[in-house]
């Protein structure tokens, strides 16, 4: 049977079945071997591409820019327009429609994206929302596919520890009930006030200059939000009932996996004295050379979707250090955050195979929507 998502929006994985998972895939992989040999792919000259960005974005961006003049068409960036601040997202999806031929869309509110759609008759693809990172999911899998094999991947086990906030442990639960792995989440269920307690005054002090007294984010709350647990398990049930799905703050239910991955501990987009306790929570819970061993399985690799806070040679680490003021919590950061330096070295070829496949799987969505 031909697969086709032709004229279809690219929102959720959940929208789509494996098959069609499996050829966005495969297109994906036929892609990048076409790339590297050098292969004009210029096939939708005289089209155009939109790319509406509400938040910073190094990988997502460059791939669509990237795609998009791989494959002929003119690209727009956008992030400083009128859409839905001094004009409606009707009005502005209008313009769009009448313009381009595909929009890739990042920003903080699914509703938004779904808002875009009742006025788009043109396929929209989702760039990352508080929904889902789908994209992201197909960037690591086609890695897996090139570690392993074409579906080498099918009953291993992939482990997201840490910080799983809304979007990303929901996000790889899917891509795993989907292409049939197990999926293992570990996080920290840790309160505020306990996290809290771990800071000096000095950081406690800090901290609330940014979060006023005994106010608690809703993202704090690691434990993947219900209604998505939900099209997690009915996902397993439905595609990949022989494969285990584990949500759990026991680091021991880490041995066994073939593939760890983890996220910053803070929110990129507010200020790094806001992760103060963050740190302190899921330090336990840092991929480091301990916890590999721990999975007492010699094979497994580390991935991670960056940008990631490896070490401190950057603007933010450099600031974090200096709002951290007792040496051992600074030891400890220099020698990485939700990754140590060291296992991030170590596993930098998969690590940075998976971010250049941002720019072949994206390139296969757009190809396959247009
Ligand atoms: N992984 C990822 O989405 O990276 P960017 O935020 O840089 O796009």
């Amino acid at each position: 049977m031909t697969v086709s998502i032709k004229g279809r929006h690219f929102l959720a994985l959940e929208d789509f079945t494996p098959e069609e998972i499996r050829y966005l895939l495969d297109l994906a992989l036929q892609l990048k071997e076409e790339k590297h040999a050098g292969k004009n792919q210029q096939e939708f000259i005289g089209k155009n591409l939109l790319m509406l960005f509400e938040m910073n974005s190094t990988r997502t961006r460059c791939a669509f820019e990237t795609s998009g003049c791989d494959l002929g068409m003119g690209t727009t960036f956008l992030s400083n327009s009128h859409f839905g601040e001094t004009e409606t997202i009707k009005d502005s999806m209008r313009v769009f429609s009448s313009m381009y031929d595909t929009i890739g869309y990042r920003g903080a509110k699914h509703s938004t994206l779904l808002e875009m759609t009742k006025h788009s008759t043109i396929p929209i693809i989702n760039g990352y929302t508080d929904h889902q990172h789908p994209t992201q999911m197909l960037a690591d899998a086609m890695t897996l596919d090139e570690i392993w094999g074409r579906e080498g991947y099918k009953g291993k086990t992939l482990c997201f520890i840490g910080r799983g906030g809304a979007v990303n442990s929901f996000s790889y639960g899917v891509i795993c009930a989907m292409l049939g792995m197990n999926f293992t989440y570990i996080t920290s269920y840790m309160d505020l006030e306990e996290a809290m307690d771990g800071l000096t005054q000095a950081q406690r002090d800090l901290f609330h200059q940014f979060v006023p007294e005994g106010e608690v984010s809703p993202n704090w709350n690691t434990k993947m939000d219900p209604k998505k647990r939900k099209i997690v398990e009915d996902l397993f049930a439905k595609y990949s009932p022989d494969c285990k799905f584990i949500e759990t703050d026991n680091i021991d239910a880490i041995k066994g996996v073939d593939i760890i991955t983890t996220e910053n501990w803070g929110f990129f987009t507010d200020p790094v004295e806001t992760w103060l306790p963050g740190i302190i929570r899921f330090r336990p819970y840092q991929v480091n050379r301990e916890l590999m061993e721990r999975t007492e399985n010699p094979n497994c690799i580390a991935l991670h979707m960056l940008p990631a806070t490896h070490n401190m040679d950057h603007a933010s680490g450099q600031r974090l250090l200096t709002a951290v003021d007792d040496k051992d919590l600074q030891e400890f950061l220099k020698k990485g955050m939700e990754v140590t330096d060291e296992v991030f070295e170590e596993n930098a070829a998969h690590i940075f195979r998976e971010a250049e496949n941002r720019l072949h799987t994206i390139k296969a969505v757009i190809r396959a929507v247009q």
